[in-house]
Protein backbone atom coordinates (compact mmCIF):
# COMPACT_ATOMS: atom_id res chain seq x y z
CA UNK A 1 0.00 0.00 0.00
CA UNK A 2 2.38 2.38 1.19
CA UNK A 3 5.12 1.25 -1.69
CA UNK A 4 6.37 4.23 -3.05
CA UNK A 5 9.08 3.55 -4.95
CA UNK A 6 10.82 7.02 -5.61
CA UNK A 7 14.49 7.00 -7.03
CA UNK A 8 15.89 9.92 -5.85
CA UNK A 9 19.33 9.08 -7.97
CA UNK A 10 22.25 11.14 -8.79
CA UNK A 11 23.11 10.35 -12.18
CA UNK A 12 26.80 11.19 -13.90
CA UNK A 13 27.01 11.20 -17.22
CA UNK A 14 30.52 11.37 -19.00
CA UNK A 15 30.04 11.25 -22.81
CA UNK A 16 33.37 11.23 -24.52
CA UNK A 17 33.98 12.20 -28.08
CA UNK A 18 35.49 10.22 -30.25
CA UNK A 19 37.90 12.17 -31.77
CA UNK A 20 38.43 15.96 -31.31
CA UNK A 21 36.26 17.38 -34.13
CA UNK A 22 37.55 19.97 -36.51
CA UNK A 23 35.09 22.36 -37.83
CA UNK A 24 32.81 21.02 -40.24
CA UNK A 25 33.64 17.80 -40.00
CA UNK A 26 31.31 14.72 -39.04
CA UNK A 27 31.24 13.06 -35.40
CA UNK A 28 32.94 9.72 -35.50
CA UNK A 29 31.13 8.27 -32.48
CA UNK A 30 30.04 9.23 -29.60
CA UNK A 31 30.60 7.14 -26.23
CA UNK A 32 29.02 7.08 -23.55
CA UNK A 33 30.17 6.45 -19.48
CA UNK A 34 26.90 6.94 -17.68
CA UNK A 35 26.78 6.21 -13.65
CA UNK A 36 23.40 5.69 -12.22
CA UNK A 37 22.66 6.16 -8.01
CA UNK A 38 18.93 4.77 -7.25
CA UNK A 39 17.90 4.78 -3.79
CA UNK A 40 14.23 3.05 -3.82
CA UNK A 41 12.26 3.97 -1.14
CA UNK A 42 9.79 0.88 -0.68
CA UNK A 43 8.42 1.91 2.50
CA UNK A 44 9.28 5.90 3.22
CA UNK A 45 12.75 5.58 4.72
CA UNK A 46 11.70 2.11 6.82
CA UNK A 47 12.76 -0.12 3.79
CA UNK A 48 15.53 1.63 1.69
CA UNK A 49 17.58 -0.10 -1.41
CA UNK A 50 20.41 1.41 -3.30
CA UNK A 51 20.95 0.30 -6.76
CA UNK A 52 24.14 1.37 -8.29
CA UNK A 53 24.45 0.94 -12.11
CA UNK A 54 27.63 1.98 -14.26
CA UNK A 55 26.54 1.65 -18.67
CA UNK A 56 28.48 2.01 -21.11
CA UNK A 57 27.07 3.00 -24.37
CA UNK A 58 23.45 1.92 -23.11
CA UNK A 59 24.88 -1.33 -21.78
CA UNK A 60 24.98 -2.18 -18.10
CA UNK A 61 28.19 -3.72 -17.06
CA UNK A 62 28.77 -3.76 -13.47
CA UNK A 63 25.98 -2.79 -10.58
CA UNK A 64 25.44 -2.91 -6.53
CA UNK A 65 22.79 -3.83 -5.01
CA UNK A 66 22.78 -3.00 -1.02
CA UNK A 67 21.17 -5.97 -0.60
CA UNK A 68 23.52 -8.08 -1.98
CA UNK A 69 26.53 -6.02 -0.57
CA UNK A 70 29.24 -6.86 -3.21
CA UNK A 71 29.79 -5.03 -6.77
CA UNK A 72 28.31 -7.57 -9.71
CA UNK A 73 29.37 -8.04 -13.38
CA UNK A 74 26.81 -7.87 -15.86
CA UNK A 75 29.45 -8.55 -18.46
CA UNK A 76 33.07 -9.95 -18.85
CA UNK A 77 34.71 -6.73 -18.51
CA UNK A 78 32.41 -5.73 -15.84
CA UNK A 79 33.07 -9.08 -13.78
CA UNK A 80 37.09 -7.76 -13.47
CA UNK A 81 35.60 -4.39 -12.78
CA UNK A 82 33.74 -5.84 -9.58
CA UNK A 83 36.33 -8.15 -8.42
CA UNK A 84 38.71 -5.16 -8.52
CA UNK A 85 35.96 -3.07 -6.79
CA UNK A 86 35.32 -6.02 -4.01
CA UNK A 87 38.33 -6.27 -3.18
CA UNK A 88 39.03 -3.21 -2.39
CA UNK A 89 37.51 -3.17 1.72
CA UNK A 90 37.55 0.65 2.25
CA UNK A 91 35.80 1.44 -0.89
CA UNK A 92 33.31 -1.46 -0.35
CA UNK A 93 32.35 -0.37 3.04
CA UNK A 94 31.91 2.98 1.66
CA UNK A 95 29.37 1.68 -0.71
CA UNK A 96 27.37 -0.53 1.74
CA UNK A 97 27.20 2.99 3.75
CA UNK A 98 25.28 5.27 1.26
CA UNK A 99 22.05 3.31 1.59
CA UNK A 100 22.29 4.75 5.17
CA UNK A 101 23.41 7.81 4.70
CA UNK A 102 22.70 9.28 1.25
CA UNK A 103 19.54 8.22 0.63
CA UNK A 104 17.69 9.21 3.85
CA UNK A 105 19.21 12.95 3.22
CA UNK A 106 17.63 12.82 -0.47
CA UNK A 107 14.47 11.40 0.81
CA UNK A 108 14.21 14.93 2.26
CA UNK A 109 15.27 16.91 -0.08
CA UNK A 110 12.81 14.71 -2.54
CA UNK A 111 10.01 14.16 -1.47
CA UNK A 112 8.43 17.67 -0.73
CA UNK A 113 8.00 18.11 -4.58
CA UNK A 114 7.71 14.24 -5.23
CA UNK A 115 6.26 11.96 -2.71
CA UNK A 116 3.96 14.96 -1.33
CA UNK A 117 3.07 16.87 -4.65
CA UNK A 118 -0.69 17.08 -5.07
CA UNK A 119 -2.01 18.68 -7.94
CA UNK A 120 -6.12 18.23 -8.07
CA UNK A 121 -7.65 16.81 -11.57
CA UNK A 122 -9.47 19.06 -13.79
CA UNK A 123 -13.09 17.65 -14.64
CA UNK A 124 -15.03 18.32 -17.65
CA UNK A 125 -17.84 16.18 -19.54
CA UNK A 126 -18.15 16.33 -22.88
CA UNK A 127 -20.43 14.77 -25.63
CA UNK A 128 -18.55 13.09 -28.29
CA UNK A 129 -20.01 12.25 -31.87
CA UNK A 130 -19.54 8.31 -32.22
CA UNK A 131 -18.23 7.20 -35.09
CA UNK A 132 -19.93 3.23 -35.12
CA UNK A 133 -23.50 4.19 -34.62
CA UNK A 134 -25.26 6.82 -35.71
CA UNK A 135 -27.67 9.46 -32.69
CA UNK A 136 -26.55 11.55 -30.16
CA UNK A 137 -23.35 10.60 -29.44
CA UNK A 138 -21.37 9.40 -26.32
CA UNK A 139 -20.80 11.16 -22.88
CA UNK A 140 -16.95 11.65 -22.29
CA UNK A 141 -15.42 12.52 -18.74
CA UNK A 142 -12.14 14.01 -18.93
CA UNK A 143 -9.90 14.30 -15.74
CA UNK A 144 -6.62 16.69 -16.73
CA UNK A 145 -3.59 17.02 -15.29
CA UNK A 146 -3.44 15.87 -11.66
CA UNK A 147 -0.91 14.33 -9.66
CA UNK A 148 -0.17 11.75 -8.21
CA UNK A 149 -1.77 9.05 -11.01
CA UNK A 150 -4.18 6.89 -8.76
CA UNK A 151 -7.49 8.39 -9.53
CA UNK A 152 -10.70 6.89 -9.53
CA UNK A 153 -13.47 8.08 -12.11
CA UNK A 154 -17.07 6.69 -12.13
CA UNK A 155 -20.01 7.66 -14.00
CA UNK A 156 -23.39 8.19 -12.22
CA UNK A 157 -27.14 8.19 -13.70
CA UNK A 158 -30.01 9.77 -12.22
CA UNK A 159 -27.54 9.50 -8.73
CA UNK A 160 -27.12 5.31 -9.85
CA UNK A 161 -23.75 4.23 -10.49
CA UNK A 162 -23.21 2.97 -13.64
CA UNK A 163 -20.63 0.12 -13.16
CA UNK A 164 -21.09 -1.40 -16.89
CA UNK A 165 -20.84 -0.05 -20.72
CA UNK A 166 -17.60 2.27 -18.95
CA UNK A 167 -14.50 1.98 -20.48
CA UNK A 168 -11.50 3.99 -19.19
CA UNK A 169 -8.41 4.92 -21.47
CA UNK A 170 -4.85 3.96 -19.08
CA UNK A 171 -3.99 6.71 -17.09
CA UNK A 172 -1.41 9.04 -19.20
CA UNK A 173 1.31 10.84 -18.42
CA UNK A 174 2.08 13.85 -19.92
CA UNK A 175 5.41 14.15 -18.83
CA UNK A 176 5.49 17.44 -17.04
CA UNK A 177 4.86 15.28 -13.91
CA UNK A 178 1.00 15.21 -14.23
CA UNK A 179 -1.60 12.69 -15.66
CA UNK A 180 -4.89 12.72 -17.10
CA UNK A 181 -7.58 9.89 -18.11
CA UNK A 182 -10.93 9.64 -20.38
CA UNK A 183 -13.46 7.43 -19.15
CA UNK A 184 -16.42 7.10 -21.95
CA UNK A 185 -19.49 6.03 -21.36
CA UNK A 186 -20.37 3.77 -23.79
CA UNK A 187 -24.68 4.61 -23.85
CA UNK A 188 -26.60 7.16 -25.54
CA UNK A 189 -27.32 9.48 -22.85
CA UNK A 190 -31.74 10.29 -22.82
CA UNK A 191 -33.41 13.17 -22.87
CA UNK A 192 -34.63 14.00 -19.21
CA UNK A 193 -31.64 12.22 -17.07
CA UNK A 194 -29.04 13.40 -15.15
CA UNK A 195 -25.28 12.38 -16.21
CA UNK A 196 -22.40 12.75 -13.11
CA UNK A 197 -19.10 12.34 -13.60
CA UNK A 198 -17.68 11.66 -10.03
CA UNK A 199 -13.47 11.82 -9.47
CA UNK A 200 -11.79 10.74 -6.43
CA UNK A 201 -7.99 11.60 -5.77
CA UNK A 202 -5.82 11.96 -3.19
CA UNK A 203 -5.71 15.62 -3.74
CA UNK A 204 -9.33 16.18 -3.08
CA UNK A 205 -10.71 16.44 0.14
CA UNK A 206 -13.85 15.35 -1.17
CA UNK A 207 -15.04 13.67 -4.41
CA UNK A 208 -15.48 16.20 -7.42
CA UNK A 209 -18.69 15.93 -9.51
CA UNK A 210 -19.33 17.20 -13.06
CA UNK A 211 -23.04 17.06 -13.95
CA UNK A 212 -24.62 16.66 -17.64
CA UNK A 213 -28.28 17.05 -18.97
CA UNK A 214 -29.15 16.90 -22.77
CA UNK A 215 -29.70 20.23 -23.98
CA UNK A 216 -33.16 21.28 -25.69
CA UNK A 217 -32.81 20.32 -29.49
CA UNK A 218 -32.75 23.09 -31.20
CA UNK A 219 -33.33 22.14 -34.70
CA UNK A 220 -36.70 20.11 -33.66
CA UNK A 221 -38.08 22.41 -31.36
CA UNK A 222 -38.07 24.82 -34.52
CA UNK A 223 -39.62 22.63 -36.87
CA UNK A 224 -42.46 21.59 -34.06
CA UNK A 225 -42.78 25.53 -34.20
CA UNK A 226 -43.20 26.13 -37.71
CA UNK A 227 -45.67 23.08 -37.98
CA UNK A 228 -47.73 23.92 -35.25
CA UNK A 229 -47.52 27.91 -36.72
CA UNK A 230 -48.82 25.91 -40.68
CA UNK A 231 -51.82 23.97 -38.90
CA UNK A 232 -53.00 27.02 -37.12
CA UNK A 233 -52.60 29.15 -40.79
CA UNK A 234 -54.81 26.18 -42.39
CA UNK A 235 -57.18 26.59 -39.69
CA UNK A 236 -57.90 29.61 -39.92
CA UNK A 237 -57.83 29.55 -43.81
CA UNK A 238 -60.86 27.19 -43.58
CA UNK A 239 -62.35 29.57 -41.15
CA UNK A 240 -62.29 32.44 -43.27
CA UNK A 241 -63.26 30.47 -46.36
CA UNK A 242 -66.13 28.63 -44.87
CA UNK A 243 -67.22 32.15 -43.52
CA UNK A 244 -66.55 33.80 -46.81
CA UNK A 245 -68.65 31.22 -48.72
CA UNK A 246 -71.38 31.15 -46.62
CA UNK A 247 -72.05 34.87 -46.94
CA UNK A 248 -71.50 34.15 -50.41
CA UNK A 249 -74.29 31.74 -50.63
CA UNK A 250 -76.78 33.03 -48.28
CA UNK A 251 -76.40 36.89 -50.43
CA UNK A 252 -75.89 35.01 -53.81
CA UNK A 253 -79.64 34.57 -54.46
CA UNK A 254 -81.04 37.60 -52.69
CA UNK A 255 -78.85 40.06 -53.73
CA UNK A 256 -79.13 39.50 -57.75
CA UNK A 257 -76.73 42.68 -58.51
CA UNK A 258 -73.49 41.03 -56.88
CA UNK A 259 -73.95 37.75 -58.73
CA UNK A 260 -75.15 37.87 -62.47
CA UNK A 261 -78.51 35.54 -62.27
CA UNK A 262 -77.25 33.61 -64.98
CA UNK A 263 -74.66 32.11 -63.48
CA UNK A 264 -76.03 30.44 -60.46
CA UNK A 265 -77.77 27.71 -62.37
CA UNK A 266 -74.95 26.63 -64.46
CA UNK A 267 -73.06 26.44 -61.33
CA UNK A 268 -75.20 24.28 -60.08
CA UNK A 269 -76.71 24.94 -56.37
CA UNK A 270 -74.14 26.91 -53.99
CA UNK A 271 -74.75 24.87 -50.66
CA UNK A 272 -72.70 21.23 -51.25
CA UNK A 273 -69.15 23.19 -51.91
CA UNK A 274 -69.49 24.85 -48.48
CA UNK A 275 -70.24 21.75 -46.60
CA UNK A 276 -67.04 20.29 -48.27
CA UNK A 277 -65.02 23.13 -47.95
CA UNK A 278 -65.69 24.41 -44.26
CA UNK A 279 -64.83 22.69 -41.29
CA UNK A 280 -66.60 19.79 -39.37
CA UNK A 281 -68.15 22.14 -37.00
CA UNK A 282 -69.39 24.58 -39.66
CA UNK A 283 -71.01 22.07 -41.73
CA UNK A 284 -74.56 21.88 -39.25
CA UNK A 285 -74.86 25.64 -39.88
CA UNK A 286 -74.36 25.70 -43.82
CA UNK A 287 -76.32 22.64 -44.61
C1 LIG B 1 5.91 0.92 6.96
O1 LIG B 1 6.56 1.49 8.04
C2 LIG B 1 5.74 1.76 9.15
C3 LIG B 1 6.62 2.42 10.20
O2 LIG B 1 7.03 3.67 9.75
C4 LIG B 1 5.14 0.45 9.65
O3 LIG B 1 4.29 0.73 10.74
C5 LIG B 1 4.37 -0.21 8.54
O4 LIG B 1 3.89 -1.46 8.98
C6 LIG B 1 5.26 -0.40 7.33
N1 LIG B 1 4.46 -0.90 6.22
C7 LIG B 1 4.79 -1.96 5.52
C8 LIG B 1 3.86 -2.33 4.43
O5 LIG B 1 5.79 -2.61 5.73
Amino acid sequence: MERVRGAGAVLAVLVVLGAPPAAGEELSGVFQEMLKFECHFINGTERVRNVLRKIYNREQYVHFDSDVGVFVGDTPYGEKFAKKWNSDQEWLEYARSLVDTCCPQNYKLYTPFSVERRVPPSVSISLVPSSSQPGPGRLLCSGMDFYPAPVQVRWFQDGQELPEHVVATDVVPNGDWTYQVLVLLEIPPQRGVTYSCQVEHVSLEHPLSRHWEMPPDTVRSKILVGVRGFVLGLVFLALGLGFYLREKVKRGPQRGGVVPPALPQPLGPPAPPVSLLSPPFLSPQSS
